[in-house]
């Protein structure tokens, strides 16, 4: 039997490229060059599996021109680059890497809430402009963690480590708002009170996002929705940008309708809406919240796992779609 081929979109650790290499003829990116999809499906043809980093779309138009395609690895736990339905009806199995990026995914979440919240980004700016010439008593004055109420949108495995750290660590009133309600025992493990969306962003000191991306939860996060936070609130997403509507957020930070935000995923990444970085009080960065060497080797491995598995063994590691399993 002739080695199944696969392509390897991105450059990833060279110890994974070798791993897959003893399994499969490998077309790997290691100039990481950034494929038109164009390019991308016409290196498909004759490919069995693909690793996908959660840039490359995964849809019925492509799908339709890689008929040999039976899995793509997605090294990332969010997926709104694979329309699972399309997937599915072309018998192609899905994967993420969930659990794997949980905790250091959570250690960004509670960075991003306490820069935003003691306004660390904004003073360092301050501080290197040479703007610092005397102390007094209002200069760079943000709010307190310690304490405060912590409302977290999307109760998951991240959401929860986020919860655990705000109770545990800082003291802090949890309250989260999820798609389904946490079982008691959950709830009290994290020190948690399920909330109304509404009532999370009313009450919350600091609101952290870390909802999957779909259709539905488009701009979640909109005027109407910052227009019921507090004036000293700050809001974070490690979710997907696409959950907040970016116009209406700039809008409010210039306002000072709510006093920081704090984001690491932007609608149209790795393009940043100019009026947010006209924003002091909004602490940006890059989309690195998995980014620390044992965790994105970890992604890496699981999803090259799972290409292994599926490929060379028949089932793979952590399936989006299991229903499929069973066609390789
Ligand atoms: C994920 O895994 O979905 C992250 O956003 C990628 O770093």
């Amino acid at each position: 039997m002739p080695r199944p081929s696969i392509l390897i979109a991105r450059a990833i650790f060279p110890e994974v490229v070798d791993k897959l290499a003893a399994h499969f003829d490998v077309e790997a990116n290691q100039a990481d060059e950034l494929w038109p999809r164009e390019q991308f499906i016409q290196r498909l043809q004759g490919k069995q599996g693909v690793f996908t980093t959660g840039g490359e779309r995964i849809d019925a138009a492509l799908l339709a021109q890689a008929p040999g395609l039976k899995i793509c690895a997605n090294m990332a736990v969010g997926h709104n680059n694979f329309d699972l339905p399309a997937m599915t009806a072309a018998g192609v199995l899905a994967t993420n890497a969930p659990g794997v990026l949980t905790e250091t995914t959570a250690d960004m979440g509670f960075a991003l809430l306490m820069a935003a919240a003691r306004r660390v980004t904004e003073s360092e700016h301050y501080l290197r402009a040479g703007r610092w010439d005397r102390w007094s008593c209002d200069m760079m004055i943000g709010q307190d963690v310690h304490g405060s109420t912590l409302g977290i949108v999307g109760m998951g495995r991240i959401g929860q480590a986020i919860a655990r750290r705000g109770a545990l660590g800082f003291g802090m009133q949890v309250i989260y708002h999820n798609r389904s309600r946490l079982p008691e025992a959950e709830e009290a493990a994290v020190g948690a009170r399920y909330a109304g969306l509404d009532e999370l962003l009313r009450t919350a000191d600091h609101v952290v996002l870390v909802v999957p991306y779909t259709p539905e939860a488009h701009h979640m996060i909109g005027a109407a929705q910052i227009a019921l936070m507090k004036p000293t609130a700050t809001l974070v997403n490690i979710g997907r940008g696409g959950l907040i509507d970016e116009d209406a957020l700039a809008q409010a930070l210039q306002a000072g309708r709510i006093a920081a935000a704090g984001l690491d995923v932007f609608e149209g990444e790795p393009k940043v809406n100019p009026a947010l970085l006209a924003c002091a009080n909004v602490v940006l960065t890059p989309h690195i919240a998995s980014a620390t060497v044992p965790t994105r080797k970890a992604m890496a491995h699981l999803a090259a796992d799972n290409l292994i598995g599926y490929l060379a063994q028949g089932r793979a590691v952590t399936p989006l779609n299991p229903e499929v399993m069973g066609g390789a």
